[in-house]
Order: structure tokens, then sequence, then C-alpha cells
């Protein structure tokens, strides 16, 4: 069965999970290039067992404060990685990487974040980024993500320790910049 949308945007839209999909996130977080972007390089490797209980307890459970959506790409129709929102805390990984650098990412976070500040009465979401990750800190920057501190020498990566940075967004701040993606 296709997975039905629930958020749309221009190239991507918001479905749900489905067990299928753990296939594909067991392979991606495999991978360690897409993994050291998360920062869980030291959980590796990870069983598909492990996966199947991610979904279990993150996806399956009817949780108010974790909205979790898998990203599909609209031209393919793949599943291309997934979005959260865990509390006021923001997730995101594009795990098929033939689909970095294009846009995906941000189009995803904003409908995500569309979501939490319209329908959910966010007034403000943060998240987290290793200093390493300048995909990722480039991403979010578009966006307006700004940084509200920094965790120091706290992820380990190539050999050293990097800062683990904070940055957040207000709802009014968010609005100011970004165009709704909802109708
Ligand atoms: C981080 C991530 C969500 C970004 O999504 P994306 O769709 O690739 O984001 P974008 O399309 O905006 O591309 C990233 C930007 O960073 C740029 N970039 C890539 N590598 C870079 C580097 N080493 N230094 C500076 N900029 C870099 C790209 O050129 C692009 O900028 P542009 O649009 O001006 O050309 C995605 O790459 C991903 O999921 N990565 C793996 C998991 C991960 O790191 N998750 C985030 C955890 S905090």
């Amino acid at each position: 069965m296709a997975h039905p949308i629930v958020l749309k945007g221009k190239k991507c839209a918001l479905v749900p999970i489905e067990k299928d999909d753990i296939d594909l996130f067991y392979k991606w977080l495999n991978d360690i290039e897409v993994s050291r972007g998360l920062s869980i390089v030291t959980e590796l490797p990870l069983t598909h067992a492990q996966e199947e209980k991610w979904f279990e307890e993150k996806v399956t459970k009817s949780d108010p404060k974790n909205t979790i959506f898998a990203i599909k790409d609209l031209a393919s129709e793949k599943i291309i990685g997934n979005v959260s929102l865990e509390g006021h805390e923001l997730g995101i990984v594009i795990g098929d990487k033939d689909f970095w650098g294009q846009g995906y990412g941000p189009e995803a976070i904003i409908l995500i974040m569309d979501f939490g500040f319209n329908e959910l009465n966010m007034e403000s979401v943060f998240l987290r980024v290793a200093d390493f990750n300048e995909r990722a800190k480039k991403a979010y920057g578009k966006i307006g993500f700004k940084e509200a501190g920094r965790l120091r020498q706290n992820v380990f990566h190539a050999g050293k320790w990097h800062d683990m940075y904070i940055m957040d967004i207000l709802k009014e701040e968010y609005t100011a910049r970004n165009k709704s993606q909802l109708e």
C-alpha cells in the first residue's frame, strides 16, 4: 500500500512510517557517513532487531510529545529519510545519500515545523548538531536556527573531541522567515 501523504511540500511529503520501512533505516544507519552526522557511530553496528525495537517504542506508541514522519520524495515516490519532533527537539535524517544537497532536508524540516508551530501550538524548537557536521549546520542556518549554546568536547570523531551545538528558533522568528507550506 502506498504511504498516504500527511503533509505535502514541493519536492517531498511527510508520511507515516510503516514496519516495512525499517529495512531502509537498517541500511541507512549502518552507513557510517549517515550515522556520523547523527553522532551515533559508537552504537554501530545496529541490528535489525534494534531498529524493530525503535519502531515499536517510538513509532507505534501513540505519544503526543513524539511526532515522527517518514520523508517521501514526490518524484520517485521513494522513502528517503525521517524527521521528528520529540518534545521540542527536532531530529532529521536523509538516509538516502543520493538525495543530499538538493534541499530535501530543509523542506522536510519546514513541513514538520509548520505542523509543530501551527497545529501543535509549539513556541520554540531546538536541535543538537556536532560542530563537524557542516552540511547539517548549513541546512539549519537556511531555516533560521541560531546557536543557543554548546556542550564542549561532547562528541568524539576522527580522533578528537568536538563540541555539540544546541541551536534553537522561536515561532515568531521562524514565521517571519519561512513561508508556510500548510494551506
Ligand atoms: C543534514 C541533512 C539533514 C541536510 O539535508 P540536505 O537535504 O542534504 O540539506 P541541503 O540540501 O540544504 O544541503 C546542505 C548544504 O550544505 C552544503 N554542504 C555540504 N557539505 C558541506 C561542507 N562540508 N561544508 C559546508 N557546506 C556543506 C551543501 O552544499 C548544501 O548547501 P547549498 O544548498 O547552499 O548548496 C542531511 O544531509 C542528512 O540527513 N545527513 C545525514 C544525517 C544528519 O547529519 N542529520 C542531522 C543530524 S544534526
